[in-house]
């Protein structure tokens, strides 16, 4: 029987190539800085089995409708916004994505954000190797207290209870917004269920840990950033079109709010004409809370894992949509 086909959108880490080779017939588009153009993408799904794939492809209906032989699209994210999964579920086509392998990287960057906003870290760095640094200030580059503040999380997933923990060892309050309440992990995290708008007004620091879908689009925009305190401080790294990105820089130029730190932006690469960029009150960084060595590698290998295991008839290990599996047998 002929091999199998996987075609890969990236160079990704080693291990994960190997688990496919082991299985398929690989190829792959050569770069780690750009995506493969949608065209390229295009050609080479039209003979694969299995697509790994980044959260810069676009898997839509018309992709999936040019690779008729498509039997598995492996994610290397957490976040599969980037998917159409109903019409891969319609076309049989199994999704699967990262879970779990990036939490507590992704949390710990989301806390390094929050505390380089807080304590102006980027702007206390710029000014030091700039020779601005005259004489010991009183008021040199305060910030704001990370240690028994408030913070308040929209989401309570995964990532947001990893947040919650670290926010604990600095003494912090946590609030936490979820349209799924959590009283169990209200208990064992030591956290507030609030309503949103009460999160919004009462924290002292909003981190926002919600997937991107229709509902949760600009959920954050000039009203919610009016809701904050002026000292408040605004993080997101989940996804960038969670926050109405032109309000939240209106918001940061007037000081309705103090600071924030981005992880994440409505358009990815941001352009370097976005107002964001010229702001001294905001710590932007280019998409990667989940970018340490290790993480990045177990997300490819995880999701080389469900390729693999689609591809030989097994059960993934972490599908999206397992409804298109074959339902197990019961006896
Ligand atoms: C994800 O996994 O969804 C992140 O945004 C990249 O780690």
């Amino acid at each position: 029987m002929a091999r199998a086909k996987v075609y890969v959108s990236r160079v990704i880490p080693a291990p994960a190539l190997d688990i496919i080779r082991d299985v398929a017939e690989m190829r792959m588009w050569d770069r780690e800085d750009v995506p493969p153009p949608r065209d390229v993408l295009l050609r080479e799904v039209a003979d694969c089995d299995g697509l790994l794939s980044l959260l810069t492809d676009r898997i839509d209906d018309e992709l999936l409708a040019r690779a008729p032989r498509l039997r598995v699209v492996g994610n290397m994210a957490v976040g599969y916004d980037n998917i159409d999964v109903d019409a891969a579920t319609r076309r049989g086509v199994v999704v699967s994505n990262t879970p779990d392998v990036l939490t507590e990287t992704t949390a710990d960057f989301a806390f390094a954000l929050l505390m380089a906003a807080a304590r102006r870290m980027v702007e206390a760095d710029g000014f030091t190797r700039a020779g601005r640094w005259k004489t010991w200030g009183p008021l040199l580059l305060a910030g704001q207290d990370v240690h028994h503040a408030t913070l308040g999380l929209v989401g309570l997933g995964r990532i947001g209870s990893a947040v919650a923990k670290r926010a604990k060892g600095f003494a912090m309050t946590v609030l936490y917004y979820d349209p799924i309440r959590r009283p169990d992990l209200e208990g064992s995290l030591g956290i507030e269920y609030r309503t949103m708008d009460d999160v919004l007004r009462s924290s002292d620091f909003i981190s926002v840990h919600v997937p991107l879908t229709a509902e949760t689009r600009h959920l954050i925009g000039a009203e919610q950033f009016r809701m904050m305190k002026p000292s408040a401080v605004f993080i997101n790294a989940a996804r960038g079109p969670i926050v109405d990105q032109a309000a939240l820089a209106e918001a940061l130029r007037s000081r309705t709010i103090y600071a924030a730190g981005i992880d994440v932006f409505e358009q990815e690469p941001v352009s370097p004409d976005d107002p964001l960029l010229a702001l001294d009150n905001v710590v932007l960084a280019p998409h990667i809370a989940s970018a340490s060595i290790p993480t990045r590698t177990r997300m490819a290998t995880l999701a080389a894992e469900n390729i693999a295991a689609v591809l030989q008839g097994r059960r993934p290990p972490t599908p999206v949509n397992p409804e298109v599996l074959a339902p197990r047998s019961s006896g």
